[in-house]
């Protein structure tokens, strides 16, 4: 029997065929991904980056519950045209804390992985509100009730400790402080030195325009403020990583 024969039994025997596909994809497969699993490399370190406070993840809970990602993209891709557009391209450690990430696909807006500190708070809230009233050509959503929405401070710590077991390096401080620095990071009368030791860069004070109240405005604006201001860019070289 000469190969071709033997080939042709394959060919005829659809089962056969469907196990010998699976088998040679395996093998392509495991020979690309497994590697990744062990290579120290494969998520390059970089300085700056920690773990969102509460009140951040609390607006990136509110972020995927409202769908942003269906618009927006969170990655900033290694192309000429997208780094001078948004900043450098995204790294992969930048999006190592995201459970799941945002990188997202679909990009009827901007991309969002660098938009920190591009506006200001009152900026972010007046677009939520309406988009139009800033961008008369948006079509973007209104998100209005965010403001007038009171953000839910029940599973805050619980929150926390989800992420950790899926491997977000919470400490047992910012668990036991999550419900209170969730409150302080937004409250402009309090002491916030706490949350800023344990969430360095955090941003602090009111977000939403309104002191009094805590509401999902607020961790929203807070989670779009931090977005890629983490690391530093002017002290990171390409080829080396650092310097
Ligand atoms: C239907 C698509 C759509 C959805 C859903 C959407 N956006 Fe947008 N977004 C846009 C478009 C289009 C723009 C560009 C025009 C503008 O600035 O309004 C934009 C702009 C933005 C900007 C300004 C970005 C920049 O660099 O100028 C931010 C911030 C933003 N969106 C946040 C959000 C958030 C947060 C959500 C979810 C609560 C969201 N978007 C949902 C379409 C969308």
């Amino acid at each position: 029997m000469s190969i071709l024969d033997k080939h042709a039994l394959l060919e005829r025997n659809a089962t056969l065929l469907l196990v010998g596909s699976l088998v040679a994809v395996s093998i392509g497969g495991i020979v690309e991904i497994a590697p990744l699993f062990y290579l120290e490399n494969t998520i390059e370190k970089v300085e700056g980056m920690r773990p969102y406070s509460p009140l951040e993840l609390a607006g990136r809970d509110i972020y995927i519950r409202e769908g942003c990602y269906v618009c927006h993209s969170q990655m900033v891709r290694p192309f000429r045209d997208e780094v001078e557009r948004y900043g450098h391209y995204s790294l992969a450690a930048e999006s190592m804390y995201d459970h799941p990430f945002q990188w997202g696909s679909k990009r009827t807006g901007p991309d969002l992985a660098r938009v920190g500190d591009r506006y200001s708070n009152e900026w972010h809230v007046q677009h939520m509100i309406e988009p139009r009233s800033v961008v008369p050509e948006s079509v973007m959503p209104s998100y209005a009730f965010l403001k007038e929405t009171p953000l839910e401070v029940r599973n805050v710590a619980t929150s926390l400790k989800a992420n950790r077991a899926v491997g977000v390096p919470y400490t047992n401080e910012m668990i036991e402080n999550a419900a209170a620095d969730l409150r302080a990071q937004a409250d402009p009368n309090v002491d916030t030195s706490g949350v800023e030791a344990r969430y360095p860069k955090a941003k602090v004070g009111d977000f939403d325009g309104d002191p009094q109240k805590l509401t999902e405005m607020d961790a929203l604006v807070a989670y779009l403020q931090m977005l890629g201001t983490l690391v530093d860019f002017s002290t990171y070289d390409d080829a080396t990583g650092y310097r």
